[in-house]
């Protein structure tokens, strides 16, 4: 019995790891998010309460129960196009094809709950991710490669987790690098690739995955040579993966309205933060937490804005503010990008809207602030 036990706890391992790894995701997540229009950014920032893409990409990994079979699909080998569209349109729900399909039904649904979309996007970010990994549309007799025994970098590995992470973890790029060096497309590349649904997705992976069986031996050793045969097929995948998440998401997210994004910028009372958890702190008080890192959400009293940063003065106007708030880099374009987006205003004055800041609470001049570069980290409540 126990020894039954150990073996099912090692099998759960073993295959419990599966997923393009930590690396593979956030590098999709990240080069999603520079895809995003401004409105989708400020609508999934607002869906994630203020936390990244990249941060948020993994998490559908560490929540597998129930939803473990969400992340793969298992056809036979040798169908064609139409056999393969049949198979696939015959599953049940329970695989990454349903799971992608549903999720984007929620995003898309305007009853969807806040915690409804918080989770489907979630998901999403994550499955197509899955979805363009070749070994996670693969055989059930080995458990998409998890049972075929390779060596890689004098390591015993398993075909699956050498696509997964251990190609990826041979380059030694950060997330940050692969995010840049990965993503090559060109605009005509990126509107072909946008306009394949998930159908089509699957069946590269398929193809791919296909090859990769016909390219291994139990027991091999994978050198140098099948890294660098494959590694190009990894930054396509992970490439395409990320613009075509862009492209779901630009989609889904564009008709969102305001009155729905305003909810999901209001203080939930369980807020269902996949990371770390921020305390949302009352600008009364925030001369007690300097140091630290906050939520703050108040009225914005006065702006200016330079060549390099936007100041937002908060709880008071300047120079009796209790918090200055300083908006730097993408944060500062996405601001000025929410502006334009109130096309219906006579004034594109943001004097009296309600603003969201996350981030450490610095002395400037001994007066407070928060410098805010991740367009993540903030938000406008839309205007009443
Ligand atoms: N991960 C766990 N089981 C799998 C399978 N059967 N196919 C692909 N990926 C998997
Ligand atoms: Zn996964
Ligand atoms: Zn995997």
């Amino acid at each position: 019995m126990r020894k039954q036990f150990l073996t099912l706890a090692l099998l759960g391992l073993s295959v419990g790891l599966i997923s393009w790894g930590f690396k593979g995701h956030q590098a999709v997540a990240t080069i999603a998010q520079k895809h995003l229009t401004p409105h989708t950014a400020y609508v999934v920032s607002a869906y994630l309460q203020g936390e990244s893409m990249a941060n948020v990409s993994t998490w559908a990994d560490e929540h597998r129960n129930p939803t473990g079979k969400w992340h793969f699909l298992n056809p036979p080998l040798g169908l064609s196009h139409q056999q393969f569209v049949d198979f696939v349109s015959q599953q049940s729900n329970d695989n990454v094809y349903g799971a992608i399909l549903k999720e984007e039904a929620i995003l898309k649904d305007n009853a969807s709950s806040f915690e409804q979309r918080n989770l489907a996007l979630k998901y999403l970010i994550h499955l197509i991710g899955d979805a363009h990994q070749p070994m996670h549309i693969s055989r059930k007799e080995d458990k998409g490669g998890n049972t075929i025994q390779v060596r890689f970098d004098n390591k015993d590995t398993n075909l699956h987790s050498l696509w997964d992470s251990k190609l990826i973890d041979h380059e030694g790029l950060s997330e940050a690098d692969m995010a840049k060096q990965y993503d090559w497309a060109n605009e005509a590349q990126i509107k072909k690739w946008q306009a394949d649904n998930p159908m089509e997705w699957l069946w590269e992976s398929y193809q791919i995955s296909t090859e990769l069986y016909a390219d291994v031996k139990p027991g091999q050793t994978m050198d140098e040579a099948y890294y660098k045969k494959y590694i190009p097929t990894i930054h396509l995948r992970i490439d395409q993966a990320g613009i075509r998440l862009a492209g779901e998401l630009n989609k889904l997210l564009t008709d969102t309205k305001a009155k729905i994004v305003k909810q999901a910028l209001m203080p939930q009372k369980n807020t269902p933060h996949s990371g770390e958890k921020v305390a949302a702190v009352n600008l009364n008080d925030i001369g007690k937490y300097i140091g630290d890192t906050v939520k703050v959400v108040d009225k914005i009293y006065g702006y200016k804005e330079l060549a390099n940063m936007t100041m937002l003065n908060m709880g008071g106007a300047f120079p009796n503010q209790r918090l200055t708030v300083i908006l730097k880099g993408d944060a500062k374009k996405y601001l000025a990008a929410m502006i334009q987006l109130d096309s219906n205003k006579k004034s594109k004055s943001i004097n009296g809207r309600q603003l969201l800041a996350i981030g450490p609470v610095t002395l400037y001049r001994s007066k407070p602030q928060i410098v805010i570069s991740d367009p993540n980290k903030f938000g406008l409540y839309p205007d009443k």
